[in-house]
């Protein structure tokens, strides 16, 4: 396996992927240490599921994304929690509040299964991967009061503020970074970036989308991944190799089952 980059946050089913998904993959194998491949609905789970028993270097996410609610199978927290029994599924996700799209779920809804799968991860002991678009004052409240005491979980793509994340930080919360740390008007997710412990810090692209700099607007591939640690040592002031290794060492204390899986 390849040096210690890990790309927290990809979606492989993705059909911009459908040309040239073997040599991404064969790639992955080659300079990577891993992927987890998040699913967002049961078509993706499954594809995850299957990618990650067949590849040793895929690990796989399930949940069910906001804004794939319309979809939502009455017993999905069952069929969530017979997916997690495997041994390479390592966290419940891409779960969470994306009150962009109008056409999402009412606010109330999302709230609910955001809910209802947090609570399954607590009680799974399975981290939680947690997307948050638009919903940053929602998100804080159930944070507050609805929140698990022993939950673990890590906000993808943070859009938030230096307070929020702060807050979040202090309930054990981790962030992943990805392309858009390196754009240019992205001055809030560097500051972000900077505030936090680098204990808290992952390395993820969230492929297909927002590539980083200098493929912004084309295809994204979680070897990019280097990219946003190359972005990530020069913003912290360490070197490369630092990054990789202490953005690798967070995945595995965050993602406890994969070193399980490996042993
Ligand atoms: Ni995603």
């Amino acid at each position: 396996m390849g040096s210690g980059l890990w790309d927290t946050h990809a979606h492989l089913d993705d059909e911009r992927f459908a040309g040239d998904r073997e040599e991404v993959l064969a790639e992955i194998g080659r300079e990577m240490a891993g992927v987890i491949d998040c699913g967002c609905e049961e078509k993706s789970n499954l594809f995850a599921l299957d990618l990650a028993e067949k590849y040793p270097f895929i690990y796989a996410a399930v949940g069910w994304h906001p804004e794939n609610l319309d979809e939502l199978p009455k017993n999905y927290l069952e069929k969530l929690a017979l997916w997690a029994a495997q041994s390479k599924v390592v966290a419940i996700g891409e779960v969470g509040l994306d009150y962009y799209w109008p056409d999402n779920a009412p606010r109330e809804v999302q709230k609910k299964v955001f809910r209802e799968q947090m609570d399954l991860a607590a009680q799974l002991q399975l981290p939680l991967i947690i997307h948050d678009r638009e919903a940053h004052g929602d998100m804080l409240e159930i944070f507050r009061k609805d929140a698990p005491r022993h939950l673990e979980a890590v906000f993808h793509c943070f859009s938030g503020s230096v307070e929020m994340a702060a807050e979040l930080a202090k309930k054990g919360c981790y962030f992943g970074f990805g392309g858009t740390s390196t754009y240019k008007n992205a001055r809030k997710v560097r500051e972000v970036m900077l505030s936090l412990p680098k204990e808290l810090l992952l390395l993820e692209t969230d492929s297909p989308y927002l590539a980083p700099v200098p493929y912004r607007g084309k295809r994204n591939k979680p070897l990019y991944t280097k990219l946003t640690a190359q972005n990530m040592a020069l913003l912290l002031g360490v070197a490369y190799e630092e990054v990789v290794a202490f953005t690798e060492e967070n995945t595995l204390r965050l993602f406890r089952k994969i070193k399980q899986s490996r042993s």
